[in-house]
């Protein structure tokens, strides 16, 4: 199997440093990679709208030289006008690699096991790999990693959640979230994050009430209460995060200064407030720019690339 960013468990410790160090190499020297990728074809299948994953990854291939191939959902309709098998088996003799947002993660791990090249998890119900390194990458260019800064995540327990637990225990770093009962993390995430936790010293720390879980921490993220797909159980959730919201008064109870993080898009009155996302502290965009050069690293990396200058 092709060496593929599905999960963030397809990463080490050390896999996940490596990352960052050419991620900061990438952005501070991007001219020193304009044609790595020159004669190689890319194609983004997504079965869910974006701005930074689509333009974040094209613009960053194409810096680098590449091109890309968007498919959209009414493009080749994965799944439904073909068997997911069989559309990787055939793109595999076009492409050097594919970037997918699904609905269904196993679509994504479908196409990974008939896909010969690499394949990256541009968002799936379960992952979303490529947010949290980014999101990691701007926390440590705040608070660098040995200052051991303490992360509080509100919110829905999915996708983003699911992948920041999982760096947070590679990295062996802190993390409190909390999120209403109904809306937990998979446990199946939550304990494999806190067995890698035991050899990593990771701590991870879960609740229900967001003052417990901002209580002196560094940085709140935030992610919004009704994820693509949800839009026909937009009112029950809307509902059931009552309490969640990240305002100033939410603020006030964590460390003075902390950053507050979200991985965007934003439902400003929904899960933040617009003075708190436009706060002094707000570092969502600096998060949304670390997209690019992070995803830059991610395709050098699997492509075996990373030290070709
Ligand atoms: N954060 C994120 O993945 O944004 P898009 O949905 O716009 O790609
Ligand atoms: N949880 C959100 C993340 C968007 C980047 C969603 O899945 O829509």
């Amino acid at each position: 199997m092709f060496n593929s960013l599905i999960s963030i468990n397809d990463l080490d410790t050390e896999g996940i440093k490596t990352l960052f160090r050419l991620a900061d190499e990438l952005k501070k020297k991007p001219q020193d990679f304009r044609n790595v990728l020159e004669g190689r074809i890319f194609g983004f299948i997504f079965e869910k709208p974006s701005t930074r994953t689509w333009v974040s990854f094209q613009a960053g291939i194409f810096s680098m030289g590449g091109g890309v191939i968007y498919l959209g959902p009414e493009d080749i309709k994965l799944g439904v006008r073909e068997e997911v098998r069989d559309v990787a088996r055939v793109l595999n003799r076009y492409l050097a690699g594919c970037v997918l947002r699904t609905f269904s993660h196993w679509t994504i791990t479908e196409f990974r096991d008939y896909f010969e090249k690499p394949v990256i998890n541009g968002l799936s119900d379960k992952e979303h790999p490529c947010q949290a390194l980014a999101d990691y990458m701007t926390l440590y260019e705040k608070i660098p990693a040995e200052k051991d800064p303490v992360l509080a995540f509100v919110g829905d327990g999915n996708n983003v959640l699911h992948s920041l637990l999982l760096v947070t225990a590679k990295l062996g770093a802190k993390i409190r979230y909390a999120t209403p009962k109904k809306y937990q993390p998979s446990p199946k995430i939550v304990k494999a994050a806190k067995d890698i936790a035991k050899k990593t010293g990771a701590v991870i720390e879960g609740f229900f009430d967001p003052v417990e879980a901002v209580a002196g921490a560094d940085a709140i993220y935030t992610d919004v209460w009704v994820s693509m797909g949800e839009e026909a159980i937009r009112k029950k959730k809307l509902k059931d995060f009552q309490g969640m919201q990240v305002n100033k008064e939410l603020v006030a109870k964590a460390k003075k200064g902390a950053f507050i993080m979200h991985c965007l898009p934003a439902r400003r009155g929904e899960e933040i407030t617009d003075s708190v996302i436009e706060s002094k502290n707000s570092i969502v965009f600096d998060e949304a720019e670390n997209r690019i050069h992070i995803q830059k690293a991610i395709l050098l990396h699997l492509l075996n690339e990373g030290a070709i200058r």
